[in-house]
C-alpha cells in the first residue's frame, strides 16, 4: 500500500504570505517524490490560495466540517464549500475538536456521512487518552470510537476512508508509543473493520499514526503503519519534506 503523509497545520501559520510560502517549500521540497502520497490540511481560509498553487503531488485538506450543507450555522464550512476550492480530504473527529469544540460520537459520525456526501475523502481519528491505559483498555476505546464513528456508514465508503490512530497523550508532547503498541493498534483496528463489514473493505483502509511524529521517528511508523499525521513537525518545511521522503523509502 502507498504510504500517506497527512499535515495538520492546525491554527498555523497566522498570514496568507506565511501560509503560501510554507506550502511552496513543501511543494519544492517534494517534488518528484515517488511511491507516497501527501495531503495538506491547512486552516480553511487558506484553501483558496493554496488550491491556486497546488500542483498534482499535494492534495488539499480540510481540518474539519460541518454536517450541514447549508442553513443557520454561524460559523460553520460545509462540505461542498471545501470542495469547491480544491479539498479532496477532511479530517474529522480530530481530539483537538473533541476537547476544545466538543464533538462527540455522534457528531463525529454526522460529520463523516457529510464528507463522504461531499465527495470528501476522510481521515478518521481515534485513540486513548490516558497514557496509563491497558492493551484492553486501548482496545476498547479504538473499538467503541470507531464502531460508533462509522454507525450507517455502509462498506464502499471503506475506499475513502483513513483511520488516524492518534492516541490523545502523545499529540503534541514528544512522546510517541512504542512500535509495538502502534502495530497492537493498527491491527486491532483492521479487526474492528472486519467484524464490522469483511477484509477486503477493511484492507483497503489506510492506518496512520499521529502524535509528535517527526523526521528522526517517522520511519519506525512508516515501516508498521501505512503513513502518518503530523501536526507540530508539518509546519516546518525542511522537517515535513524529510519526513515524506524517509516515508516514500519504506
Ligand atoms: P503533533 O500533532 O504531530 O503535533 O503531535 C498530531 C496531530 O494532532 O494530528
Amino acid at each position: 500500500m502507498i504510504k500517506f503523509i497527512v499535515a495538520n497545520w492546525k491554527l498555523h501559520p497566522v498570514t496568507a504570505q506565511e501560509a503560501e510560502t510554507l506550502f511552496k517549500s513543501v511543494l519544492g521540497g517534494v517534488k518528484g517524490v515517488k511511491n507516497v502520497d501527501v495531503a495538506v490540511c491547512p486552516p480553511a481560509i487558506f484553501l483558496p490560495l493554496l488550491n491556486q498553487i497546488k500542483v498534482k503531488k499535494i492534495v488539499l485538506g480540510a481540518q474539519n466540517l460541518f454536517w450541514e450543507e447549508k442553513g443557520a450555522y454561524t460559523g460553520e464550512i460545509s462540505g461542498p464549500m471545501l470542495r469547491q476550492f480544491g479539498c479532496r480530504y477532511a479530517i474529522v473527529g480530530h481530539s483537538e475538536r473533541k476537547q476544545y469544540f466538543y464533538e462527540t460520537d455522534e457528531t463525529i459520525n454526522l460529520k463523516l456521512k457529510a464528507a463522504f456526501k461531499a465527495g470528501l475523502k476522510a481521515v478518521l481519528c481515534a485513540g486513548e487518552s490516558d497514557r496509563g491505559a491497558s492493551e484492553k483498555e486501548v482496545a476498547q476505546i479504538l473499538e467503541t470510537q470507531i464502531q460508533n464513528a462509522l454507525a450507517g456508514i455502509p462498506k464502499g465508503r471503506l475506499a475513502d476512508l483513513t483511520i488516524a490512530y492518534e492516541p490523545v497523550w502523545a499529540i503534541g508532547t514528544g512522546l510517541t508509543v512504542t512500535p509495538d503498541d502502534a502495530l497492537k493498534a493498527k491491527l486491532f483496528i483492521k479487526k474492528v473493520l472486519m467484524n464490522l463489514y469483511d477484509r477486503p473493505s477493511a484492507e483497503r483502509v489506510r492506518i496512520l499514526y499521529g502524535g509528535s511524529v517527526n523526521s528522526k521517528n517517522i520511519s519506525d511508523f512508516v515501516q508498521i503503519l501505512d503513513g502518518a499525521l503530523v501536526g507540530g513537525a508539518s509546519v516546518d518545511a525542511t522537517e515535513f519534506v524529510k519526513i515524506v521522503k524517509i516515508a516514500s523509502l519504506a
